[in-house]
Order: C-alpha cells, then sequence, then structure tokens
C-alpha cells in the first residue's frame, strides 16, 4: 500500500467525498451556450468511466460566475486579445485579422482539436505553439512569451469563440508516440511526496485536499482565471504548479514534455466542451 501510506503522509487531510456527480446544476453560458460538464470517459481513459469539467468541483458561487459572460472576470482579457488581434503588426503588415477575418471567426471549432500534429513541422503543436508560427512565418513579428500576458489573452479568446464545442483530440495518428510520452509522465511519481498526477486527479477527485476539492485535472475550462491570482492561467503554468506541490523538480512550460502530456490531459477530456476562459479557484 505505497500510494496510501504516501498520500497519508504528503495529504493528511483527504477527508470524505463531496460528490459532484451529486450536482444538479447545468453550465449554460449567456443562456445560450449549452457546456457539457459530465460525460461518458472515452475509452482511452482507462480508469475512469465519467469525466468532469473541474467547473463541476467548484463552489456555487465561483460556479455562477462563469454562467454569464459580464460575471466572467476572464473575459476582460478576451476583449483585450480582440484589440491585439486586430492591430497591424510585423513586418508583412498583417493583423491575425487580416487571415483569419473578424472576431477570430476563421479559428472556431481550432480550440476543440488542440494540440495537434503539425505535418509541416513534424511534432505536435499546442495552441500556444501556432500562435507564435503566424507570427514568425506569417507576419514576420515577435514571437509572445509562452504563457505571457499577449499568449494567454489570445488563447482565451480563441477558446470563447469555439465554446460548447466538443473536445476532440486526435492521438491515434502520427501524434501518437507522443500521446504515449504524456500517458507516461501522468503515470509517473515525482518528488518527496511519490506522486503522480493520476494519484491525485484519478485516484482522489471529488476528495478534499486541504480546502481544495479535489477534480480530475481537466484542460477543456483553459485558460482558466484563477480567483487566487487573479489573471488568466495557462495549462502549463497550471502543470508547473502542480508539480511543484508534489515538492519536484518541474519542466518549463513550452517544454517538449509538457506538450506531451498537455495532449495526454487534453484527450482525456474528449467529450467534454470547450469551456475557456473558465473561472476557478
Ligand atoms: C498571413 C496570414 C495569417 C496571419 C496574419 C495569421 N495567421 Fe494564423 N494561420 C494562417 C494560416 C494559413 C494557417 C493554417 C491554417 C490551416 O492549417 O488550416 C493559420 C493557422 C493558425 C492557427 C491554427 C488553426 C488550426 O485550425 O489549426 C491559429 C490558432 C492561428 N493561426 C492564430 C493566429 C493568430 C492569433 C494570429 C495573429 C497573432 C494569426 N494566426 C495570424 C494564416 C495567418
Ligand atoms: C497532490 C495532489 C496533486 C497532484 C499530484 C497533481 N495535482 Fe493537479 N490539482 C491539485 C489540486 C488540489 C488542484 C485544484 C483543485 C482542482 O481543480 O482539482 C489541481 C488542479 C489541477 C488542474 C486544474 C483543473 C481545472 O479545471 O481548473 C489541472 C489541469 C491539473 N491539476 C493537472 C495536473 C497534472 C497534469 C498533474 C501531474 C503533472 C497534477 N495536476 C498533479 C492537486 C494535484
Amino acid at each position: 500500500m505505497k500510494r496510501a501510506s504516501s498520500l497519508a503522509f504528503g495529504l493528511a487531510c483527504l477527508a470524505s467525498a463531496v460528490h459532484a456527480q451529486d450536482t444538479e446544476s447545468k453550465l449554460v453560458i449567456n443562456d445560450d451556450i449549452d457546456i457539457t460538464t459530465v460525460a461518458e470517459a472515452p475509452a482511452h481513459a482507462e480508469n475512469l468511466s465519467e469525466i468532469y469539467s473541474g467547473w463541476a468541483f467548484r463552489s456555487p458561487e465561483t460556479m455562477a460566475l462563469q454562467m454569464d459572460d459580464f460575471d466572467n472576470p476572464g473575459m476582460i482579457f478576451v476583449d483585450q486579445a480582440l484589440d491585439a488581434y486586430n492591430t497591424v503588426e510585423g513586418s508583412a503588415g498583417k493583423s491575425c485579422q487580416s487571415c483569419h477575418g473578424d472576431d477570430a471567426e476563421g479559428l472556431v471549432g481550432a480550440r476543440a482539436v488542440y494540440p495537434k500534429w503539425n505535418a509541416n513541422a513534424g511534432e505536435v503543436w499546442t495552441m500556444e505553439m501556432a500562435i507564435n508560427g503566424c507570427r514568425t512565418e506569417r507576419m514576420g513579428a515577435e514571437p509572445w512569451g509562452y504563457t505571457s500576458g499577449n499568449m494567454v489573452n489570445m488563447t482565451a479568446l480563441i477558446s470563447s469563440v469555439s465554446r460548447g464545442m466538443p473536445v476532440n483530440v486526435s492521438f491515434e495518428g502520427p501524434e501518437h508516440d507522443t500521446w504515449l510520452q504524456g500517458k507516461e509522465l501522468y503515470y509517473t511519481r515525482t518528488g518527496q511526496l511519490e506522486l503522480s498526477c493520476a494519484n491525485c486527479h484519478e485516484d482522489n477527485y471529488d476528495m478534499m485536499i486541504r480546502a481544495d476539492h479535489l477534480s480530475q485535472g481537466q484542460i477543456n475550462g483553459f485558460p482558466t482565471y484563477r480567483l487566487k491570482n487573479a489573471k488568466l492561467n495557462a495549462v502549463h503554468s497550471r502543470f508547473k504548479g502542480c508539480i511543484r506541490d508534489t515538492r519536484a523538480e518541474t519542466y518549463s512550460p513550452g517544454s517538449p514534455e509538457f506538450v506531451a502530456l498537455e495532449l495526454y490531459v487534453a484527450s482525456r477530456g474528449n467529450g467534454l466542451s470547450v469551456e475557456g476562459p473558465s473561472v476557478r479557484n
């Protein structure tokens, strides 16, 4: 019972379950966009029977913030991103709008299928990599920092136009080796606490860790506006924080390891809705 003992050592406060699955709450944004927050687990998430958005584990007050864009603090950053989207930058004299249309209409659906194999580059690309690819190759502009404000805001804009669409990330094609690498990372115990992602988010979701209601660690809601730091948070920033909590050395945002982990974690959410920018603690 190594797992139980290291959990007991590291997380002395694991307490009773709160049963997210009993919640009757439904997430409908602006009385218009239906969000699937519970779904049957895809076959490749072999140890889960149902998958849940992190939304289902938050307090009623936090849940409510996502029901109307005027209450969702993350939407302010979407407006900022729209300004950047319309701004001409770089040697080619183009803005994102020049090629992708008004209000990111040409990018509707993209969030649901990322990370995605990029045939030209011969590697899996996250949304951030695709954005920087356009900036450097198509605009002649400087790349944005992987978790910079401009970047996370832009991912929020691109996510917002796909809200309600089912996450449907591919993992059985040329991206399969990367997916397997991500799966390996997901199940590897790290740090002094010897905990893997799975120990918390698969074996113990719905339990309390200190004051926090543990979710499945899904990423369909990213980027997330966190009440804790009052800004949008990128997927890789969250991975970094979770690994730090096990007192392990962590990878950098944008590293091949985190790209692989993101692909794997995203695929575990196939069937949930794109929900970002979401609101979390
Ligand atoms: C000169 C035209 C051009 C500009 C300017 C441009 N892009 Fe692109 N972008 C493209 C093309 C072409 C593709 C590839 C489309 C495809 O593969 O289906 C692409 C792909 C993308 C993708 C991946 C979409 C997908 O479905 O895989 C994203 C995200 C993206 N661009 C975002 C941006 C953002 C954000 C900006 C501004 C910072 C921008 N682009 C500027 C032409 C452009
Ligand atoms: C010690 C337990 C623990 C471990 C190990 C852990 N996490 Fe977390 N994680 C948490 C807690 C607590 C939260 C905040 C509450 C929640 O959303 O589950 C969280 C939140 C998250 C979220 C945000 C979910 C949302 O909807 O906003 C993601 C994504 C996530 N973790 C991914 C991971 C990944 C990937 C790993 C492995 C690299 C990992 N976590 C390892 C405890 C852990």
